[in-house]
Parts: C-alpha cells; sequence; structure tokens
C-alpha cells in the first residue's frame, strides 16, 4: 500500500484549477447508459473511483476509454445489466446503475453494497423509489435483483434528502410513461449537472437545485458532449489547505456559488477569501479563530465531505469548536489519527468538541476513508516535523494525485511505494 510522507510547515502558495468533480461524473457516466451511440464525456477526473466505474461500463458491453480528461465511450454494445460483484464491493456508487439500467433493459442486478468507513449506508430510499415507479424487487442475502416491463411515472417523497437516491431515480423516471414529481430532494450542485446532461440528451426535467423535481418521461434519448461541473470538495480542501499552511493559493475553474457554506464558515474563521467570476484566492491572515459550532446537512448547509477537513483547521484555531455530524453515523474516525498529531478533540455522540492547540505535531497515521485521508494530508502539511499518511487508496478514490497537487504548490510531499518482495528465497543456514 502506498504512503504519503509530508514534511510540515510550508506555506502553500501558488495556482492551480480545480479537477472535474467525482460526484458529478459518477451518475452522469452512469445515465450515458440509457442512451444507445457513442458519447463524450468532458472534465472527467483520473480518479479511482473513475476507473473502477469504467471497468463496470465495459464489463457490461460498452468500450469506454479515457485520454486527458475526456471519456469517450460506445454503449450500443451493452449486453449485461449484471453488475459483477467484485467491482460492486470496491465502489457503493456503482448503485448508480441500477436505475439507467432498469429504464432501458428492464432488469438490472446489483449486489448489496457494503457499508464503508463513514456509516451505514442504506439504499431503501433507491429501492422504495423504484418499486414506486413499478419495478418488482427480490433481495438475498448478497444479491439485489430489480425488473420492471415498463416504468410508470408517479409521486415520490423521500423521507431524507439523498443524493444517490434522488439521482438514480431522476435517471428511472427520465424514460418511465408519465410524470414523476420528486419531493425532498437533494439539492446538491451535481444533481444539477445530472439534470442538465439527461436535458441535453433529450430528457424533460425541472426543479433540480430545489427539493422538488419534476420528470416528463421521453422514449428514447440521444448521446450528447457534456462538460463536468468543477469538484466543490477539492476546492474546499484546497481552501483549508492554504489557511493551515499559512499560504496563499488562487484557485482556477472553482464555482463559489457551490461553496457559499464553506466560505462562509472559512471568513468567519478570519481566512481571507476573494472571489472574481470562477477565480477565487485564499490566504491566511492569522491564527483561525474558533467556530462555536458548525452543522453538517444536505446542500446548501455545511457539506459532510468538508468536515474532517475543517476539523483540522479548527483544531489549530484560537479556541473551542464544535462539530455536530448529522448526514452519516459514522464520520469521526479521524479524530483519533489527529489525535495522535497532538490534537485536542473529543466525540460525543455525533458531535466532535475540539479545542484548538498552538501546532500539531508530525506522527505516523491512518487514512481510515477518503475525505479522513484528505484531512490527514492537511494535517501533515500544517504539522511540524514529518507525517506519513497511510492506506492512501482511500485518497486516490477523490483526488486526483493528491502529491503532485500539493507539489505544485511548494509543498514537500511524496508518495512512497511499498517496496517489491525479494524474488530471491533467503535461505537460512542452521548451524
Ligand atoms: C453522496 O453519497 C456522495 N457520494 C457522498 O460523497 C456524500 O457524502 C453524500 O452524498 C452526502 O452528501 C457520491 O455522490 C458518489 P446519501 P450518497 O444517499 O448518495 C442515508 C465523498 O466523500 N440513506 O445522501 O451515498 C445514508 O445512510 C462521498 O465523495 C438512507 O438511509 O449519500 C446516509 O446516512 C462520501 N437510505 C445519508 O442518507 C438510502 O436509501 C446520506 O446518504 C440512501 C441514503
Amino acid at each position: 500500500m502506498d504512503k504519503l510522507v509530508i514534511e510540515g510547515g510550508k506555506p502553500l502558495t501558488g495556482t492551480i484549477r480545480i479537477h472535474g468533480a467525482k460526484n458529478a461524473a459518477l451518475p452522469i457516466l452512469a445515465a450515458s447508459v440509457m442512451a444507445s451511440g457513442i458519447h463524450s464525456i468532458d472534465n472527467v477526473p483520473d480518479l479511482k473511483d473513475i476507473d473502477t466505474m469504467m471497468k463496470i461500463l465495459n464489463a457490461i458491453g460498452c468500450r469506454a476509454e479515457m485520454r486527458e480528461g475526456r471519456i469517450v465511450m460506445d454503449t450500443s454494445g451493452i449486453h449485461s445489466s449484471h453488475i459483477p460483484e467484485d467491482l460492486m464491493r470496491q465502489m457503493r456508487s456503482s448503485i448508480f446503475l441500477m436505475g439507467p439500467l432498469l429504464a432501458r433493459f428492464g432488469e438490472v442486478r446489483v449486489y448489496q453494497p457494503g457499508g464503508c468507513a463513514i456509516g451505514d449506508r442504506k439504499i431503501d430510499l433507491h429501492l422504495r423509489g423504484l418499486e414506486a415507479l413499478g419495478a418488482t424487487i427480490e433481495e438475498t442475502e448478497t444479491m439485489i435483483v430489480c425488473r420492471a416491463e415498463q416504468l410508470t411515472g408517479t409521486d415520490i417523497h423521500l423521507d431524507f434528502p439523498s443524493v444517490g437516491a434522488t439521482e438514480n431515480l431522476m435517471m428511472a423516471a427520465a424514460m418511465a410513461e408519465g410524470t414523476t414529481m420528486i419531493t425532498n430532494a437533494a439539492r446538491e450542485p451535481e444533481i444539477q449537472d445530472l439534470q442538465n446532461f439527461l436535458n441535453a440528451m433529450g430528457a424533460n426535467i425541472i426543479g433540480a437545485g430545489t427539493d422538488t423535481i419534476t420528470i416528463k418521461g421521453t422514449k428514447e434519448l440521444h448521446p450528447e458532449p457534456y462538460r463536468i461541473i468543477p469538484d466543490r470538495i477539492v476546492a474546499g480542501t484546497l481552501m483549508v489547505a492554504a489557511a493551515v499552511t499559512k499560504g496563499n493559493i488562487t484557485l482556477e475553474d472553482v464555482n463559489p456559488a457551490h461553496l457559499s457554506s464553506v466560505i462562509h464558515v472559512l471568513r468567519r474563521m478570519g481566512v481571507q477569501i476573494t472571489i472574481d467570476n470562477d477565480i477565487m484566492n485564499v490566504s491566511y491572515a492569522s491564527r483561525p479563530k474558533a467556530v462555536e459550532r458548525i452543522v453538517t446537512a444536505p446542500y446548501p448547509s455545511f457539506p459532510t465531505d468538508m468536515q474532517s477537513q475543517v476539523m483540522v483547521l479548527m483544531s489549530i484555531a484560537e479556541g473551542a469548536s464544535v462539530i455536530k455530524e448529522t448526514v452519516f453515523d459514522g464520520r469521526f474516525k479521524h479524530v483519533d489519527e489527529l489525535c495522535r498529531m497532538g490534537a485536542d478533540i473529543r466525540v460525543d455522540m455525533s458531535s466532535a468538541i475540539i479545542r484548538g492547540v498552538p501546532r500539531l505535531y508530525g506522527a505516523t497515521v491512518e487514512a481510515t476513508d477518503l475525505r479522513a485521508g484528505a484531512a490527514m494530508v492537511l494535517a501533515g502539511l500544517a504539522a511540524n516535523g514529518t507525517t506519513v499518511v497511510e492506506q492512501v487508496h482511500h485518497i486516490d478514490r477523490g483526488y486526483d494525485r493528491i502529491e503532485h497537487m500539493f507539489q505544485s504548490l511548494g509543498a514537500s510531499i511524496e508518495r512512497v511505494k511499498p517496496a517489491a518482495k525479494s524474488k530471491t528465497k533467503r535461505i537460512v543456514l542452521m548451524d
């Protein structure tokens, strides 16, 4: 397993372009199977999760390949709607293929998605919504088989504004007979991107970005070239990097409107942020001030995907801050790792109490999940001394070569690959 070795304490400076959004690209790649033909999707980030999605698409018969951030894919040859178990296990987001494959082929077989490091990842809202659209669902211990001769539009209310369920049901409804209205829908920017892509392919959807999305089913969709929006969480991670390293970073190709809650919190902490259209400058002015309390919640509230990163800034702030995590029930695994670096953080049920300390110290720590891993890199960049981050594969799921990203801003960070196993057998001479 790769490791990252970081010499902390260097202010990051420079300019960096934000790569395409993982959480927009995944549902859009899934949606492409609904239209037979050649697709061309631009600004796709080069990530492990994207690679996994492409393996799944190729396994069911698409010919997908990626060149310099563009995925060209032929979906006319799809011959199966059975997602391979090993690939399903690698990435929960393969669940996004349920709606599209059901809409186009009338059947889809997936494996129960495992939970993951950030908590229970149920899919009951996805399944109940597909049933409401007329699908039959057969579940075993390991498998889920959905079938539908014809999906029929209906009204669906989500008990929780689930991002994935909203996206899956939008896609399934896009080719259903009649009209579907999803209420209490998630409002994330990635859902708006999916709506724009589906409409470009000939769908008839309005309301993404609000809590009510109306989908008028259309018989057939056709491929259309598309460009993915920038990744707001990668942008937010870099904003925190500027603050924790006392640096000054300019972000290009960023959409500030997607980051208003993050901008608000960082400004309250004393971080200087100036915006000029799709360019944002983030600079350190003085030791960050604690924020009494932030609560993670569905968009446009403070994003759960930025919780661990902002906790790093709070850990070296002046005063005590509280973060309440309301989206996932297990998203504080990075707390122990931060405490190993000298942070003073206590978890009480779904809240973390962070008492700012003057500095963090380098240590060997673990990336316990994608965003927690990014937070450990931020902590290493800020800390005095050397930090080794292990289990880096978690980070590679959502950041395109994170070490290059920070090296380009002046960081001392190297990826260390495991030593190749020696071929020669050691002969132990018995005396
Ligand atoms: C998406 O996951 C993102 N992933 C996550 O980003 C993000 O953290 C999450 O939305 C919340 O914003 C992608 O878009 C690929 P949810 P998703 O369904 O769709 C419960 C990252 O770091 N729930 O909104 O899985 C669930 O248990 C990743 O990039 C049900 O109870 O999130 C959780 O507590 C991590 N039943 C809550 O809703 C369901 O059927 C939020 O889940 C579905 C979800």
